[in-house]
Formats: structure tokens, sequence, C-alpha cells
């Protein structure tokens, strides 16, 4: 790619979602979980984690599927068609195969060709990592139009013995399209790791040989991962409004990882937040890792509440660990 003139900034300009049709409410899971012997409560799980219901893809539906139905809706609101694009990033942990990417896969589907297409690995930070890394692709002048999804089948990593996890992840996608503008909208990005951590969150089995080699199950030391959470969610707020030479009170709309109902809580009540500049979908979606952003972005959007011209902060969370911001004007 070569481009004559780079402009300096990126911009969002078209949002996108989608959910699988099997919805699953508390009661049901409920249910379901006590015919293997696991004993929980939709009262426990409301309490705990604000979480109601969550959407289970069939065995016939891929994360790809998903990724195109989120992909189609964000390139029609951005009035953008998907050969013009010439960067697709799919933040996923759950990929349809070892390889190619799920980003080539969409790709395919879209019927796109030539664009650099590759996947994130960032767990439920995924898509914050993805829309910084097309932010700085469109600032170095490479990219002028990219898409980025994310997009998870976290059921298919769920141990429905284990009611410490089972009860938390849905399945879902999100997507936004970016394109290269004279007028900031991404206007900072900040992301972080720290692999010290990489235990208390993670699916450690692995496949050779042929063979599953260690357990593929997603197992969470679910304290832990809430205390860092609280911390770092507020640190990394306030580095991207110092860079970008705002506060708290120019935030419009918080679009957090939809995790638990309480972290959220926590992190608005520290940047003095009011409860309704939030947007909030976890009750009906559950955590769907890298998809849930995109997924409460496009719920913003399409709800008429996150209007053209609003500042919004979008923080993400997870597995790694790590974590990561991206304050931009819509
Ligand atoms: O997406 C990546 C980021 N992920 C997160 O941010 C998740 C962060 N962690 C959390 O959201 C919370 O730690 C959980 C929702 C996972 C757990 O909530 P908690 O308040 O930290 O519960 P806990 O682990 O301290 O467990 C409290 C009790 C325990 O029983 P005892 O030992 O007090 O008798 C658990 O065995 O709740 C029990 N428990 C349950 N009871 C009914 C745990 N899971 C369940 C359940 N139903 N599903």
């Amino acid at each position: 790619m070569n481009l004559s003139s780079s402009p300096p900034a990126s911009r969002i300009i078209g949002t996108g979602s989608s959910l699988p049709e099997g919805r699953v409410t508390n009661q049901e899971l409920v249910a379901r979980l006590a015919q293997l012997g696991v004993e929980t409560s939709d009262e426990w799980i409301v309490e705990r984690t604000g979480i109601r219901a969550r959407h289970f893809a069939p065995d016939h539906l891929y994360t790809s599927d998903l990724a195109l139905d989120s992909a189609r809706q964000a390139l029609e609101a951005a009035g953008c068609q998907a050969a013009e694009l010439d960067l697709i990033i799919v933040a996923t942990s759950t990929p349809d195969m070892v390889f190619p990417s799920t980003a080539c896969i969409l790709q395919r589907k879209l019927g796109n060709r030539g664009a650099a297409a590759f996947d994130v690995q960032a767990v439920c930070s995924g898509f914050v990592y993805g829309l910084s890394i097309a932010d700085a692709m469109i600032r170095a002048g490479s990219v002028r139009k990219a898409l980025v999804v994310g997009a998870e089948i976290f059921s298919r990593l769920l141990d429905f013995t284990d009611r410490t996890t089972c009860v938390l992840f849905g399945d879902g996608a999100g997507a936004v399209v970016l394109e290269a503008s004279d007028r900031p909208g991404i206007l900072t990005t900040q992301l972080h790791a720290d692999g010290q951590h990489s235990e208390i969150l993670c699916t450690p089995g692995t496949v050779s040989g042929g063979k599953i080699i260690g357990d593929p199950l997603l197992r969470m030391d679910g304290q832990a991962v809430f205390k860092l959470a609280v911390g770092v969610l507020e640190d990394v707020a306030r580095e991207v409004l110092v860079k970008a030479q705002r506060t708290e009170a120019d935030i419009d709309w918080l679009v957090p990882h939809q995790a638990n109902i309480r972290i959220i809580q926590s992190t608005a009540k520290k940047l003095k937040l009011g409860m309704e500049k939030v947007i909030l979908t976890l009750a009906e979606h559950g955590n769907t890792s890298a998809a849930s952003i995109p997924l409460a972005l496009d719920a913003g959007v399409r709800s008429g509440r996150i209007k053209p011209g609003d500042t919004v902060l979008l923080e993400g969370v997870g597995g790694g660990f790590t974590w990561g911001a991206v304050l931009f004007d819509l």
C-alpha cells in the first residue's frame, strides 16, 4: 500500500454485532447444571455477577460466522464495501481452527482479497488491542480502511461441571470499521500486559501429535482476576485521559469489558461516572471475552445513546494478564 499523504488520525465510521440464537437464561442454565449434579442458583449468579442470560452457539456455527454477521452490519453502517478494506483484524481466543487465522477465513467469507488479515490473541482485552493496532497502522499511513472484530464462542471452552466459571461466559461478536481521517476520532490508546499472572485465567491445553495435550478447558482464579482488574482498569483509564489532555468530566460514555457488574460499578465510581453513563450488556450477554466491548459499543450506538461527537472510553481486561483502553470521539 502506498498512500500519497498520510492522514493524521482514524475514526470509527460504523459498528455492528451478532449474537447466536440460543439464548440461555440463568434459570435454564441452573436446570441443565442440576442434571450434571452442579449446584448453583439464579440468585447467586445475579448477585455476584449481574448476569441474567447468555447466548450459546449451536455446534454448526463457527467464530468466523458470528464475525461475518457483525462485520456485514458494521460495513453497512459505514457505507463501505468489503473490497475497500485494506486491514482485517479479528480478536479471538476461540478461533475456527489452529490456522489459518479467523481473520483470513472472515476475509474469504466477506469476499475481500488483498487486505492484510490476522488474529489478535489478548483474550478479553483483544478488541482493545486490535483497535489500537488498527489505529496505529492508519496513523502510520499504511492502511486507509480497517475492520476490527471481537468474536468468540467461549461456550466451547467451558467446563460445565465447574460452577465458578461456566455461569459467567457466553458467545457473540462485535465489529467496527475504521477510516483514515483528518478529524481525530481515536484520541489515545494504551495497552499493557503482565505475563507473571498468566496462570490465573487460562486454557492451558494444546494440540500436539494429533492429540489434545493438557487441560483444554477454561480455568480461572476469579478472586485474583477480580482484584487485579479493579486496580488496572482505573490506572489505564487515567493514562489515556492524561495522554489526551482530557478529564473524567469529558467522558460521555464508558463502554467497559462486561465481566462482572461489581467491577464495572467500582471502575465507574473511581472515575466519578454515574452508572447512567455506562453501557451495560452484561445482564443479557454474560462475559463474551473479546466480543464484549464491541457488542456493548454497538448496543450503545444503535440504541441512540452514543451519538456523533460523544467522547467514549473503552476498557478491557483479561487473560494474559492483559489490559488496555481506547479513548475516542465518535
Ligand atoms: O473476562 C476476564 C475477566 N474476568 C473477570 O473479571 C472475572 C473476575 N472475577 C469475578 O467476577 C468473581 O470473582 C466471580 C464472579 C468469578 C466469583 O465471585 P466471588 O464473589 O469472587 O465469589 P468467590 O469465588 O469468592 O466464591 C464465593 C462462594 C464460594 O463458596 P464458599 O467457599 O464461600 O462456600 C464459592 O464456592 O460462592 C461459591 N460459588 C458459587 N455458588 C453458587 C462460586 N460459584 C458459584 C456458583 N453458584 N456459580
